[in-house]
């Protein structure tokens, strides 16, 4: 309780008919890191990542993932933010999908990132989650535009993408695994967003995190 009390992050979830996002306890993060080395999140030929995480070999693949995600907790600024949700399906957790900002309360643009386990994918669920995230982004905490982007031949990632109505922004060539790649940027503004608005998603929990997000003053001391 007292845990919830300080880090409210834990109580946050968004639902829609069919999955649930969660702020992960340290339990269900152990989970992911297992999972992601036991299920699979790509074919090993095929590098979907900017962060080439998923090249390194178990045990050190679990403590990466598990040091990420405890990252992603103690870096949290007002400011500087990063949330990391648990994509839950029917109980199971079926991947991770997070959304980020820096100067949130000023300039109102997020960017996600998102995988599934191998199992859960091309099913629908990735376009479900991101649905889910940029609700939680544009209804929850009043965000003008959201941003992704993908290797140019990640052909799950920009279905995902194309079908939620982003606007394409440009291209820029980056390292993968030593080698150069095009990675493409997408952004979705506010009345793209609104043009596909859903009334089938819920989010709970957010009014005590608000602030964490930065966007009511903190308590004075
Ligand atoms: C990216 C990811 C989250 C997408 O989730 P998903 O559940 O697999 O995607 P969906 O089933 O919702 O499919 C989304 C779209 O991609 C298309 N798609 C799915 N699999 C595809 C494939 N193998 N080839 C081409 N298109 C594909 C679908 O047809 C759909 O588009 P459409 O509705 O226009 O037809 C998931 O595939 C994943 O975790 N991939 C590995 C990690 C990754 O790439 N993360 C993103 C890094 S940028």
């Amino acid at each position: 309780m007292l845990l919830h009390q300080h880090w409210p992050l834990f109580g946050l979830s968004v639902r829609t008919p069919t999955l649930e996002l969660r702020y992960p306890t340290d339990e269900q993060v152990a989970e992911i890191a297992e999972r992601s080395v036991t299920e699979g999140v790509h074919d090993p030929a095929y590098m979907p990542f900017t962060i080439e995480w998923t090249d390194l070999p178990p045990p050190l693949q679990q403590r990466r993932s598990l040091q990420h995600h405890w990252a992603m907790r103690a870096n949290w600024q007002t400011d500087s933010w990063t949330c990391n949700l648990a994509v839950v399906v029917d109980g199971v957790i079926v991947g991770t999908q997070s959304v980020g900002a820096n100067d949130f309360a000023a300039l109102r643009s997020v960017v996600t990132g998102s995988f599934l386990f191998l199992p859960y994918q091309g099913q629908g669920i990735g376009t479900e989650m991101r649905a889910a995230i940029l609700h939680l982004a544009f209804a929850g905490l009043g965000a003008d535009m959201a941003t992704t982007g993908a290797w140019q031949d990640n052909a799950q990632s920009l279905g995902v993408t194309r079908q939620l109505g982003y606007e394409r922004e440009g291209h820029r060539r980056m390292l993968s695994r030593g080698a150069p790649r095009e990675m493409v940027g997408y952004r979705l503004e506010r009345a793209a967003w609104e043009a596909r608005r859903r009334d089938d998603i819920l989010i709970e929990g957010l009014e005590p995190c608000l602030d964490l997000f930065g966007l009511t003053p903190a308590a004075p001391e």
